[in-house]
């Protein structure tokens, strides 16, 4: 049976209609970026930030604010692996924390909270079978979404358009392939975040340097400059890449004729 956290009405109650007031609340001041999503009302926003820029740190404010300030909302946090999405879920624990209340135990095994409220946040491994056994979605979270499976993608789609919630799909690039590239790129309704290593105060000028001088020039682009890089900055495309994958795992046959060597 799943376990109720008990939430005291009082500090309910006490919980600010804005997501930018409940920030300073769990402890963040937001950067500017940050302000605008969390004031933002689109039902749809992509964010193509750099590593440790605050991207799973803004979803994680996003989710318990929800969850507090609407009974019975649900909110789903999905990542491409279990570890990925345990580490959202910890940051929400985190602040759930900062506000005076623990979370159970049990809840990092499940990886799931039920509040007083009735509110749910359940952080899953973003397959598309997880996804199907729930309907109507408050928020729906993907992070790391540049890794997830396009099936997932589509399998969630549907179901907010039932619950008329609020979807964020964060990530850094990964190269020129998957859904959150082509949603990115061409994509329609979404809002869109780009926030460089260079924007964020947190991350001196310094580290950058020596992580310029340490990373070949295009994961130093992907991870720290919101940059999609692919065939031309990359030793082999990122088709022909996932074309070798799927014939090791059988699903198609070896070919490597078509992957393209970095020229120079
Ligand atoms: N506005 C803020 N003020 C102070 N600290 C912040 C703020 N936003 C995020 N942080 C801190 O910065 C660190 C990185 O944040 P977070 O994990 O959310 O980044 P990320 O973009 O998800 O990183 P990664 O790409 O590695 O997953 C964390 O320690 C977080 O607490
Ligand atoms: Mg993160």
């Amino acid at each position: 049976m799943r376990e109720q956290v008990d939430t005291d009405s009082r500090t309910a109650t006490r919980v600010p209609e804005d997501p930018a007031e409940f920030a300073l609340k769990v402890g963040i001041r937001p950067d500017p970026w940050q302000l605008r999503l969390l004031r933002s009302t689109s039902e749809r926003a992509l964010l193509n930030c750099s590593r440790q820029s605050g991207k799973s740190t803004s979803a994680a404010i996003l989710a318990l604010h929800k969850a507090l300030i609407k009974p019975g909302a649900l909110i789903l946090i999905l990542a491409p692996a279990e570890r990925q999405a345990k580490e959202l879920f910890s940051k929400v624990a985190d602040m759930y924390r900062r506000l005076g209340h623990p979370i159970p135990a049990d809840s990092y095994r499940k990886m799931g909270v039920e509040f007083a409220n009735r509110s749910r946040i359940e952080a899953l491994p973003g397959t598309e079978k997880t996804i199907r056994g729930f309907s109507g979605a408050d928020l729906l979270i993907v992070d790391e979404a540049a890794r997830v499976d396009d099936a997932l993608y589509y399998a969630v789609r549907p179901m907010l358009a039932v619950s008329g919630g609020k979807m964020l799909m964060l990530s850094t690039p990964w190269g020129q392939r998957g859904v959150f590239y082509r949603e990115w790129t061409e994509g329609a309704g979404w809002e869109r975040y780009e926030v460089p290593a260079s924007q964020c105060s947190r991350i001196s000028e310094e580290f950058l340097g020596e992580e310029r001088l340490a990373l070949p020039p295009w994961i130093f682009a992907q991870e720290y400059g919101c940059q999609f890089k692919d065939v031309n900055d990359q030793v082999f495309a990122s088709e022909a890449i996932d074309r070798s994958l799927r014939a090791v795992e059988g699903k198609e046959p070896m070919d490597f004729s078509s992957a393209s060597r970095k020229a120079g």
